[in-house]
């Protein structure tokens, strides 16, 4: 029996819990999936050359259909839509499809997370079409560090640039994303904060997770938030505050002295998949129910042919319904049989 078949009580469907209880609340929408950097534990340029085969247009969902299936996922209990890419201001007239989703009705917030390179040139009119807010992902001020970072590509200086346009299209909050590593970036993870205490932008760091299939990630590279935080506590004391809403994947901790606060996401040494409301949607329109998953389900061909919103909503909330993942609980476990765990890209899923 296909999977929109199944006859599931409306009252089911109207706010659907997997079977570990937790509604969906968080899409995360994919946009694009190539990006104008070649970070080595994404996307590394060896593997991602020029004659790398994306997707082509017509394969990726168009506007249409990703406000259609936004649409749906609300009806579900969604209430925060987030986009990704790869890098989505790759993505022509991304501005058009901010505008369409924030004027969904139920949707509260609606974000984005770009590597910042092309913010400078599109700030003001993501602002104009209804963004609030933005998440910059940024690894290292130190222009080696982040070159290397990068794989090479795009340059630090347009990416703090992106930051100032940012600030001065009133985007707000802004927030920096930095993957730490151990022996690579990590020495010079306090010089971020010092950068961007007193400023308003809010600084989180990223424990350095093994998605996809490329990254070879070791636990030693891995530096846990507490250590992080241990280290930025003794030059600028810390307090913790109370998370924002439930689920929420930052540890957030505010400057003694008022200059602001940070963030830490600690996926690898405090799992947070208890709370875990979070749907992705890839830019060709497969849905997935974790970051780490193996396998997804394709909407793509059914919405081209003619399903209807009841029968996609069906299908949406059958896969919800069924969702029983908790990767980052398990990781010691699953990663001790490799083979049989071959993960989506972070790229194609979006982060
Ligand atoms: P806010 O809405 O600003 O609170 O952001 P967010 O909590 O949704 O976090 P963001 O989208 O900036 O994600 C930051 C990083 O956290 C991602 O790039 C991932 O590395 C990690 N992350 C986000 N969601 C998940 C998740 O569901 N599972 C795991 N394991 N990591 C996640
Ligand atoms: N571990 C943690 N975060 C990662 N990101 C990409 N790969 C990883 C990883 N292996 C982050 C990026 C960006 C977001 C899209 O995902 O740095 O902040
Ligand atoms: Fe691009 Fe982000 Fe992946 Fe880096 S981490 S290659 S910026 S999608
Ligand atoms: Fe959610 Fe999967 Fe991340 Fe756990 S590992 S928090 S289930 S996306």
């Amino acid at each position: 029996m296909a999977k929109s078949d199944v006859v599931v009580p409306l009252s089911k469907l109207n706010s659907p819990r997997d079977t570990l209880a937790r509604p969906v609340r968080d899409l995360r929408i994919s946009v694009m999936d190539r990006c104008n950097f070649r970070c080595p534990y994404c996307m590394p340029r060896e593997k991602y050359h020029e004659r790398y085969k994306f997707l082509g247009s017509n394969q990726r969902l168009s506007f249409d259909e990703i406000v259609r299936l936004s649409r749906l996922f609300v009806k579900l209990g969604v209430r925060k839509l987030r986009l990704t890419g790869g890098e989505p201001l790759l993505r022509a007239n991304l501005s058009d499809l901010i505008g369409d989703l924030t004027d969904i009705p139920g949707v509260d917030d609606v974000a984005l997370t770009t590597n910042g390179v092309l913010l400078s040139r599109y700030a003001a009119e993501l602002k104009a079409a209804g963004l609030k807010r933005i998440t910059v992902s940024l690894d290292s001020l130190d222009p080696e560090v982040f070159a290397h970072m990068s794989g090479g590509f795009g340059g630090l200086n347009d990416v703090l640039d992106g930051i100032e346009h940012a600030r001065s299209a009133g985007l707000d909050p802004i927030k920096v994303n930095a993957v730490i590593q151990r022996g690579v970036n990590d020495h010079t993870a306090l010089d971020l904060v010092e950068r961007f205490r007193g400023t308003g932008v809010i600084v989180r760091f990223i424990e350095y997770m093994d998605v996809g299939n490329r990254n070879e990630w070791k636990p030693d590279v891995v530096v846990p938030s507490k250590e992080l935080m241990a280290r930025i506590s003794e030059r600028w004391p810390l307090q913790p505050v109370e998370r924002e809403y439930r689920g929420e994947v930052a540890e957030r901790y505010r400057f003694v002295d008022g200059m602001g606060e940070v963030g830490f996401i600690s996926s690898v040494t405090q799992p947070f998949c208890g709370d875990c409301s979070r749907a992705r949607l890839s830019s060709d329109g497969v849905v997935y129910t974790c970051l780490f998953a193996n396998n997804g389900t394709s909407l793509r061909d059914s919405l081209r042919g003619g399903a209807s919103d009841d029968e996609l909503l069906a299908t949406i909330g059958n896969i919800w319904l069924g969702r029983s993942d908790r990767y980052s609980e398990l990781r010691a476990e699953l990663r001790e049989k490799p083979g049989d765990h071959h993960k989506v890209e972070m790229f194609y899923i979006g982060g």
